[in-house]
């Protein structure tokens, strides 16, 4: 099994570390431990049962409270209505400003619990536990966080960076054939805005790939990472050109 890696998105007081690898997730309780509130909101996909089971029992060891709120993934999730909801439940949950909320599930998980982390009570920290292929490797990292109007999608959000990321590669394991293609173009893509060496590694590796052998899918998640930070860390707010490159796939 490789060993995991730890790389780190540079943004001054922002700063945060992502870890890369097989059962990482081991890191949440270490991280936790060192904070003096001691109380976790795990937003999360309402699929992902053994996820949370294990979380559960990680935080349960360290005398961490967890709480639990389950969502269904989905772009209507990102609708106003379908978010409001999160907030009541925060509040007779008794999440105050302290707190931490952690997003476990893909895109629209993480977009929706980061930006419940970025509004309520003015802002308080959130985790970022990625649990797709193509959330890894892009909207797990970079605190771009949002709902949609219905003129159009990420229309409300904020800039909101985690404190920390965990791309556990465990967690791949249950996705779709489709699910795992479509977390390779983003990767095949990175490959191709910026590192051909990296680019010949994916087309060497692809086979690997798909079958999600363990070694293979780390290293394309840690250099997409690598060159996702250099982006993020350039051009946090998407103002100067640098980060919209990353869009080079999906809104291009
Ligand atoms: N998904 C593109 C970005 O994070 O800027």
């Amino acid at each position: 099994m490789p060993k995991p890696l730890q790389l780190k998105l540079k943004l001054g007081e922002r700063s945060y570390p992502i870890w890369v690898g097989q059962n990482v997730i081991q890191e949440l309780p270490k991280f936790l431990g060192k904070r003096k509130s001691k109380k976790v909101y795990m937003l999360a996909d309402a699929k992902l049962t053994q996820a949370h089971d294990e979380i559960s029992k990680l935080l349960f060891v360290k005398g961490i409270e967890g709480h639990l709120i389950l969502l269904n993934a989905g772009e209507s999730l990102k609708e106003i209505d379908a978010t409001y909801p999160i907030y009541a439940e925060l509040l007779q949950k008794k999440a105050d400003r302290d707190s931490v909320i952690l997003a476990l599930g893909g895109g629209t998980i993480g977009d929706v619990a980061g930006f419940v982390a970025a509004t309520y009570m003015r802002g308080i920290d959130w985790i970022s536990v990625p649990t797709t292929l193509l959330a890894q490797v892009d909207s797990g990292v970079g605190g771009k966080t949002g709902i949609n109007h219905s003129a159009g999608k990420n229309l409300i959000g904020a800039f909101h960076q985690p404190k920390l990321v965990l791309c556990d590669t465990q967690f791949l394991k249950t996705l779709s054939a489709r699910e795992i293609i479509s977390g390779l173009g983003e990767v095949i893509k990175y490959g191709i805005t910026f590192d051909p060496k990296f680019f010949h590694f994916l087309q060497k590796n692809l086979f690997d790939l798909i079958q999600l052998d363990p070694g293979t899918v780390q290293a394309a998640i840690q250099r997409s990472l690598h060159w996702k930070s250099k982006c993020v860390a350039k051009d946090e707010l998407d103002r100067t050109g640098t980060r919209e490159i990353l869009n080079f796939g999906h809104t291009f």
